[in-house]
């Protein structure tokens, strides 16, 4: 299973980046809204140091203008993968994009047909969201669980991003549900590996051994 960053802060991927844990990095507008850059400039500067895949959202909603904008982005770095939003003219871009060899991201999936869709047209990547179906009072994971199945069964050659993770239940629950790629908030990255009573020994062993040493 791969760990992706979801998040456009240059300094959160550098530190998950140097533990090892970043196998790639997603974005969206309003990640990139909120770092207050350029677009360019950040996604430029994460593919200087990032090896795996960064996906770069369009920001259009027209056929053209996303097939337009999604050649563009691909000439930024070689590591590029284009977010396309899961609409018609979502789907006619990927096509002509999976064609002309554009890594493509389908995002904004909500249901099993539109995941179907997504690959069907090209997509090397969708993104269910999890965190936003659970809002809904709806099972995140098992949507993910569903498309798992469906790309084992028929074949697609297509991985799953399970995106809008927004606690330890969503990520370990994605990794259960055989998602290919968890995309991690960096906020949230430093709970994974902590835990309550992790500390408290820790503290333990740290009085234990002064003690001993006093002695
Ligand atoms: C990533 O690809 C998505 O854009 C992101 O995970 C959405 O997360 P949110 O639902 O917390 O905004």
């Amino acid at each position: 299973m791969k760990f992706f960053l979801d998040t456009a802060n240059v300094d959160e991927i550098r530190r998950i980046n140097d533990l090892g844990l970043c196998d790639g990095v997603t974005t969206n507008p309003s990640l990139i809204n909120k770092e207050g850059r350029d677009f360019k400039e950040v996604i430029s500067e994460i593919a200087s140091f990032v090896e795996g895949p960064i996906s770069a959202e369009v920001t259009s909603y027209d056929y053209e203008s996303m097939v337009k904008e999604a050649r563009d982005l691909s000439k930024w770095a070689d590591n590029i993968v284009v977010k396309i939003p899961m609409t018609e003219d979502g789907l006619r871009a990927i096509n002509i994009l999976s064609k002309e060899g554009v890594r493509t991201n389908c995002t904004l999936i909500f249901s099993l047909s539109q995941a179907l869709m997504a690959m069907k047209a090209g997509a090397s990547y969708v993104s269910p969201f999890m965190g936003r179906i659970d809002d809904m009072g709806e099972d995140g994971a098992r949507l993910v669980y569903d498309i798992r199945t469906i790309i084992d069964t028929y074949g697609f050659d297509c991985e799953i991003i399970a995106a809008s993770i927004r606690s330890i239940k969503n990520f370990e629950d994605a990794a259960l549900a055989g998602a290919h790629i968890a995309t991690v908030p960096g906020n949230l990255f430093e709970k994974l590996w902590s835990h309550v009573l992790t500390d408290q020994g820790i503290d333990k062993f740290k009085k234990d051994w002064e003690a001993f040493e006093g002695k």
